[in-house]
This record gives C-alpha cells, sequence and structure tokens, in this order.
C-alpha cells in the first residue's frame, strides 16, 4: 500500500547541504506494521516528515524519489516547488515556488492528507495550545472527513427499547454523578443532542410515558432532518476526492483513459453542485442550522474516541486546553486525534520517548490493543528494539540516511544479517543477562557520521569489525537475500563471505 522509493530529502544549512534521507526504500504492505529503527540523527523522523509531506521549505527539501500510496505518487506534481541555485559566490541557496507549494498542500490535504495520520514524538507541537482538545480534533473531523460524518448522520437507526430502558435509568438513577454519567452515555448511544434531552427531563410535572414518547420524536425528527443537505455535502466531498485522486493519477503518469473521463465528469459535477451549497451557506443563519447536526455528529465521534484511548472522562477532557492536560494524556489526546479520521495508514513517530516510564507502559498497551482493533497499517518509530520485538511484523534498520537492512521481526531478532544490526541487538541482549551491574552498557563503538559530510563507500565502514578494503571505496545496495529479507552489506553479496549462508538449502 506505501512504497517508498529512492527518497533523497536534503537540508540546506550554513555549513552544507545534509542529506538526511538518501535513497530510502522500503515498503509497507495493507494491515502491517513496520518497525523503523536506527540510533539518533540517523534520519528516521524525516523519513516520517517527507511521507507527510511535512518537512520545512526552507531549509528542507525532498531532492528526489518516489512515495506510492494507494496507487499514487505522492510526490509527483511537487518536482518544481524547491529548487537549489548557486548564489554569490557559488553556495547553494533554495528557492521556493509559492504557488506549487500551496497547490501541492492543499491536494495533499484533500486527499491523501485525510488517509494518512502521524503521531509526534512531542504531542505539543501538533496541538493548537489555544483551543479545546476536543474541538480541534471535531475540526478535522467537519473539514476533511465530511462524508465519514454524513454517512454516520444517514445510517442512523430508529431509536431502540434498549436506548429508551437506558433512558429510565438516567432519569431515575438514586445519584446524582451516576445520572449524568448514564446520561451522557444514552445521548451517546442514540445520538440525540445533550441540551434537547436535558430539556425534556427538566420539564415538570411530565409522566415517563411523555417523556419517553418525546424522546422519541426528538430522535425521528432529527433522523430525518436535512437529509437532503447532508447527501449534498457527502456528495461533494466525494466529487472533489474523485476529481484530486484522479488528477493525481494523470500527474504520476499511470492514469488510464478511464481516470481522464472521470477526471472530467467528477469536476464538472463538483462545479455545479457547489454553487447550491456556497449559496446556502452564504446565508448565516441556514448555515447555522443546516451545519449544527454535522458539528454534534462530528463531537460524538470524538468523544468515541476518547473513550476508544482509555479517556475515563470524555466529556471533561474535550472541553479542556493541552496545557491542562499531563503529558501521557496529551499523547493519548494526539492518538485519538489520529484514529478519529480512520486513516489506511498510521505513523508514530516514539510516541513514547517523552513520557516517563509508567505513561509509556501505559501508551504503548494502548497501541498494542489498537493495533488488534483497528486494521490500519502503522510505520512505528522507534529506537528501542524491544518495542519493535512486540509490536511489529517486520522491521526495516536505518543508519546514517539509508536503510540497510530489512526482514520480518523473528528473523531479524534471530539471526541478524547486517553488522549494524548486530550492534543494535548485542546492545539489548545483554541486558536480559546477569551482568554486574557496574559493567558498562554495551553500545555500538564509534558515533553516528555527520550526515554533512558523511563517511565514503559503505557509511558504517568506520564502526564496522568486519570492515575490509571494498566497503571503503564503493557503497553496497540493499539486495534481496530471500525470505523477504533485505540487507546492504558486500558481505552478503555474490561471493561475499556469508553469501552462503544465506543461499538457498544452505
Ligand atoms: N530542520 C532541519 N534543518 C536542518 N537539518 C535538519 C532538520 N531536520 C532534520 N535535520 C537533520 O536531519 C538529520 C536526521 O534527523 P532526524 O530528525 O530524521 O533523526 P531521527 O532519526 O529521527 O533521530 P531521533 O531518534 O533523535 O529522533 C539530522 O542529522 C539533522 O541534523
Ligand atoms: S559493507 Fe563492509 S563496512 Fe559495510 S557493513 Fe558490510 S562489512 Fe561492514
Ligand atoms: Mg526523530
Amino acid at each position: 500500500m506505501l512504497s517508498v522509493q529512492g527518497l533523497q530529502t536534503e537540508f540546506l544549512t550554513p555549513r552544507g547541504v545534509i542529506r538526511a534521507a538518501d535513497g530510502v526504500d522500503f515498503d509497507i504492505q495493507e494491515g502491517e506494521v513496520l518497525g523503523l529503527v536506527g540510533e539518533s540523527g540517523c534520519g528516521k523522523s524525516v523519513t516520517a516528515l517527507s511521507i507527510m509531506y511535512l518537512i520545512p521549505t526552507p531549509p528542507g527539501r525532498i531532492a528526489s524519489g518516489a512515495i506510492w500510496f494507494r496507487g499514487i505518487n505522492l510526490l509527483a506534481g511537487s518536482e518544481n516547488e524547491a529548487t537549489v541555485h548557486r548564489g554569490l559566490g557559488g553556495k547553494p541557496k533554495l528557492v521556493r515556488n509559492d504557488s506549487a507549494l500551496r497547490r501541492h498542500r492543499a491536494r495533499m490535504a484533500k486527499v491523501r492528507g485525510r488517509e494518512v495520520s502521524m503521531i509526534f514524538q512531542e504531542p505539543m507541537s501538533s496541538l493548537n495550545p489555544v483551543l479545546p482538545v476536543g474541538y480541534q480534533i471535531a475540526e478535522v473531523l467537519i473539514y476533511q472527513r465530511r462524508k465519514m460524518i454524513c454517512d454516520r448522520l444517514l445510517a442512523r437507526k430508529a431509536i431502540t427499547d434498549e436506548d429508551l430502558e437506558l433512558f429510565k435509568e438516567a432519569v431515575t438513577h438514586p445519584d446524582a454523578a451516576q445520572r449524568e454519567r448514564l446520561l451522557t452515555d444514552f445521548c451517546l448511544q442514540s445520538a440525540l443532542p445533550v441540551e434537547k434531552v436535558a430539556a425534556i427531563i427538566d420539564r415538570s410535572g411530565l409522566q415517563m410515558e411523555e417523556r419517553l414518547a418525546r424522546i422519541r420524536r426528538l430522535s425521528e425528527r432529527s433522523r430525518t432532518r436535512y437529509a437532503w443537505f447532508l447527501r449534498l455535502a457527502r456528495e461533494l466531498d466525494v466529487l472533489e476526492s474523485e476529481w484530486m485522486t484522479r488528477e493525481w493519477r494523470v500527474l504520476s503518469g499511470v492514469a488510464s483513459s478511464e481516470d481522464d473521463r472521470r477526471r472530467l465528469a467528477a469536476q464538472a459535477q463538483f462545479r455545479s453542485r457547489q454553487v447550491l451549497f456556497k449559496l446556502v451557506m452564504s446565508i448565516p443563519v441556514l448555515h447555522r442550522i443546516l451545519m449544527r447536526p454535522i458539528e454534534e455528529e462530528a463531537r460524538r465521534r470524538v468523544l468515541e474516541q476518547l473513550k476508544n484511548v482509555r479517556i475515563s472522562e470524555p466529556h471533561k477532557v474535550y472541553n479542556e486546553y493541552p496545557h491542562e492536560l499531563s503529558g501521557g494524556m496529551q499523547q493519548r489526546v494526539m492518538i485519538a486525534m489520529a484514529l478519529a479520521c480512520d486513516p489506511a495508514l498510521m505513523i508514530a513517530d516514539e510516541p513514547t520517548t517523552s513520557l516517563d516510564v509508567t505513561t509509556q507502559a501505559q501508551i504503548l498497551t494502548l497501541v498494542r490493543d489498537l493495533r488488534e482493533r483497528i486494521h490500519s497499517s502503522i510505520l512505528y518509530i522507534t529506537h528501542d528494539l524491544a518495542v519493535i520485538a512486540e509490536l511489529c511484523d517486520r522491521v526495516a534498520v536505518m543508519y546514517a540516511g539509508k536503510i540497510v537492512e530489512e526482514a520480518p521481526v523473528g528473523d531479524l531478532f534471530a539471526h541478524p544479517l547486517h553488522p549494524y544490526t548486530e550492534g543494535l541487538l548485542e546492545s539489548i541482549v545483554s541486558l536480559d543477562k546477569e551482568v554486574p551491574s557496574d559493567a558498562p552498557l554495551p553500545t555500538i563503538a564509534g558515533t553516528v557520521p555527520d550526515l554533512l559530510s558523511p563517511p565514503s563507500g559503505c557509511r558504517f565502514h568506520p564502526r564496522c569489525k568486519y570492515a575490509f578494503a571494498r566497503c571503503k571505496t564503493e557503497e553496497p545496495r540493499l539486495l534481496p537475500q530471500g525470505d523477504g529479507r533485505r540487507v546492504a552489506c558486500f558481505l552478503y553479496e555474490e561471493g561475499g563471505s556469508r553469501a552462503a549462508e544465506r543461499s538457498p538449502g544452505a
């Protein structure tokens, strides 16, 4: 579903050009969890941000490569957004084409941005400090997932006897706090607005039968209300996404004549429907009335998602500002935000590093649990191999801007191929053994190279205990080794000393 091919992302700094991703290649299959590991500074976050199209320009730009996602090259159409020119004295300078950049960002947000969500290392970096968190997630749904919200509204079922039993219990419970909790549960379950339900309860002198009748009528009314508008809003969203997707296929060079035909048809239909939509929305009172069910439904979806990430008081958290929440809570909200959009691919960039150990464990349990429940593919970035072992199906190991090894998790741990992977594993394996507490923590000797001037040949050669003459001058390619594994090391190339170990039947 995702195939990153030859991705090169670079930063122009006063010291020179840093190529933080230098020919990165990997694939993620539908429903798969791929771990991306490597020491600090090897380009993991840069790779993730490139997929999301969130590299800050300047100083950064994606220089080349392709990122195929569900039949579209996400980088197609972005080629001329930032080009490098030689300035005075031959110094490279980044020139940005603002209109091209804006167009591409809009395309990304409208089409693929909705299908890929990201959880960042630092939750505060993606939450707006001046808005309540629930509202922020609801906004995303209203503007980016309108089809989903309209579908939910249009598919709403008539109120059931079970719902009404819950209502009765909520009204008659002796404990006030419990009453309130049951009532919010009822409103969520039956998709009715809290204020209206409260108004029915507050009317004095009503018998229970009369209350139930009013609830039934309220439900029926809100179910059939403004269905024409919901269908229009939904259709606009579908048409726009179809138009943009087909257009992007054209840009990606994979369009058929069918794509061309459907693109033009969708574009024309979108334009004609949009006239009515804009007209209706330009009248403030209509705007308010018609958008209200959509806003309420988005709110319900957010509350559901907050519950899903095990936030015990979703209503309270909904109205809180990011700074009022603990780090663990902020990260849960971020996860809820990523999940609310029902993404096909979720990227988690070290979601636990900024948290204390207990909270880290809780968030990991949550991610593990969600992994079972949602069917998205996940790219999980971490430098913790223990986490990878527990969570992932496959692993890609990154070193100095390149993928050096890729393998199914079990195989990688049982039998690492690349000397760098071997080094990484040694440093955790010995943690399990009985080691005297004053023994130094084993790490890979040497330091991560400066990407400004990476070592020649194999970038790992200054730290590699197996390095030989060829490693210093030539760069190993990432080659298949059978069993779904790939490695970039001369030891495994034809004639390499370890190649025989990997050949079939050996
Ligand atoms: N905005 C930027 N400007 C200049 N250089 C940058 C920028 N962002 C990243 N880099 C460079 O890209 C390289 C890779 O950074 P990246 O953040 O991807 O590392 P990482 O693997 O995610 O590390 P960590 O595990 O510490 O998060 C770094 O060497 C850094 O210097
Ligand atoms: S190519 Fe050479 S230096 Fe690089 S990892 Fe393999 S043996 Fe070590
Ligand atoms: Mg990072």
